[in-house]
């Protein structure tokens, strides 16, 4: 990109919409939640390439929370938005409802944020992203809070890494006492 470009939110907005089939189903007759975050991923993915105009990766994903199962026969619908863009990264908010047609109950399952990355396929390096275009209170909300979540997210990165060098084993293991856990002994 020579000149940096804009997009606005609603141009890469995507809906997603798919019939829970048996064969999705787990021992416990539930949907296996990997086929709720491999189409959550696959939104992520095309909501992300929608912005760019080209190839991303999923960087990555924050804690996905499964507010309710989702049945066989339901219609999950998953609905996928720009919410922040950095340089090379774009925050995706996923919310994701299944709709019981017989009993008329639409359940909330989850809302998640999937980090994206705009990506040369040639030298396989980060490139930069159009910029967004907020056009009301909630796009700018939503902006805001996606920046928050990427401060939060560095510095709890670098942190655990300061942790994990520093980890002194003798003296966490003291610790483990009370813990659900035994300890191996040779
Ligand atoms: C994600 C990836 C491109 C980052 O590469 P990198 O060399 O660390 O790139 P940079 O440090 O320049 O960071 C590039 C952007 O990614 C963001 N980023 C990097 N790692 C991240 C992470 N773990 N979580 C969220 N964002 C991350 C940075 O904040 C930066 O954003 P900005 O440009 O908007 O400020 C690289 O780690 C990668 O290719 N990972 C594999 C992705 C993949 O294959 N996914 C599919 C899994 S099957």
């Amino acid at each position: 990109m020579s000149e940096r470009e804009y997009r606005t939110v609603k141009a890469s907005q995507t809906v997603l919409k798919e019939l829970m089939v048996p064969s999705y189903a787990n021992f416990g007759g539930k949907v296996h939640g990997g086929v709720i975050l491999s189409l959550m991923d696959k939104i992520a993915y095309t909501c992300a390439a929608s912005h760019v105009k080209g190839y991303c990766v999923t960087a990555s994903v924050d804690s996905v929370n499964f507010l309710n199962p989702v049945e066989v026969g339901e219609l999950l619908t998953l609905s996928a938005s720009v919410n922040y863009v950095g340089n090379s990264s774009l925050e995706i908010g996923i919310k994701v409802i299944s709709e019981d047609f017989r009993l008329g109950i639409v359940k909330h399952t989850n809302t998640s944020y999937f980090t994206m990355v705009a990506m040369d396929e040639d030298t396989r390096a980060p490139i930069p992203v159009p910029g967004l275009i907020l056009e009301d209170e909630r796009e700018i909300k939503r902006f805001i809070e996606g920046r928050i979540r990427k401060q939060l997210k560095t510095s709890h990165r670098a942190e655990m890494k300061k942790i994990r060098r520093n980890l002194d084993l003798m003296t966490e293991i003291k610790s483990l006492d009370g813990e659900h856990c035994r300890l191996y002994k040779a």
